[in-house]
């Protein structure tokens, strides 16, 4: 049973008067439950726009984002804002945790929003806590924890509710190499315990945590990678798959030409 399918997804920006950008462009993939997928390509490529689309944030000039069986274009903004509460979770780059809540308050809000009783949200926040070493940060503020203990957060607030899929752009894109090392490990970590993943990086490091990977180039796929050996190994058949694309590992080296 897929989580997630999209059909024919296809994105173009500025089309008036302006050249068109087929941010997206004709693109189908499926996504099983269980899954750790991750999604790497050059910048440009459309990952950002392609995760906005499944996330259904941002709306496709054509095809379909299919979640959970539910196509999603049939659904009413109301209904899809529900939806979007309920069903998905979210790990972005800056972590977005409310400021004048508490790591606990934060991550219990999925369910806050949801009207659970105050009884399970507390069980459930402490086990999450738990699960992902937040338990004595629980009643701090973000800005008196680590970046990497922020996205953490960000991460547990993401799976609270056990939505059918979590979704995360550049989640180690703020983080020092050790806590990007301890936030993949969580979300290893998640994933074995039954989460549904699908990361956006452009990091080798990060993406080797993934079970299967698509390399996307001008709004298309354009290879896949599936892990078979040890992270280490897999890291490496990565970084030999980017030298090919032509993707940087770095956002601020020019992508090369064809
Ligand atoms: N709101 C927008 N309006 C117009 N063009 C856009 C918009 N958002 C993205 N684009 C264009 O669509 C293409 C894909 O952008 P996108 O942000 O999806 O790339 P990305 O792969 O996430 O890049 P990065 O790795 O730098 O984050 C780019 O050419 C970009 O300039
Ligand atoms: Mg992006």
């Amino acid at each position: 049973m897929f989580v997630l399918q999209a059909q024919g997804l296809t994105k173009i920006y500025g089309s008036r008067g302006q050249v068109a950008t087929r941010a997206v462009d004709n693109l189908s993939l499926e996504v099983e439950r269980g899954e750790f997928l991750g999604i790497m390509g050059p910048s440009g490529s459309g990952k950002t726009t392609l995760l906005n689309l499944l996330a259904t944030i941002d709306q496709p000039t054509a095809g379909t984002v299919i979640i959970e069986g539910r196509n999603t274009a049939t659904l009413r903004n109301d209904e899809l804002a529900l939806f979007r509460r309920r069903r998905l979770g979210f790990i972005f780059q800056d972590y977005n945790l409310l400021d004048s809540l508490t790591i606990r308050e934060n991550i219990a809000l999925p369910l806050v929003l949801d009207r659970r009783p105050p009884a399970a949200i507390r069980a459930r926040v402490e086990e999450v806590a738990r699960q992902l070493g937040l338990t004595g940060i629980l009643d701090k503020y973000p800005y008196e924890v680590s970046g990497g203990q922020q996205q953490r957060t960000a991460a547990a607030r993401a799976i609270v509710h056990e939505p059918a899929i979590v979704l995360a752009d550049e989640p180690t894109g703020n983080l020092d190499s050790r806590s990007a090392r301890d936030l993949m490990e969580v979300l290893t970590l998640l994933n074995q315990n039954g989460a549904t993943i699908v990361m956006v990086t452009h990091d080798p490091f990060a993406a080797s945590f993934c079970r299967r990977i698509l390399f996307i180039r001008d709004g298309r796929i354009y290879s896949e990678l599936r892990r078979g050996e040890s992270r280490p190994a897999f890291f490496q058949r990565i970084l030999d798959a980017l030298a090919l694309i032509g993707g940087e590992t770095d956002e601020s080296v020019a992508v090369g030409g064809a």
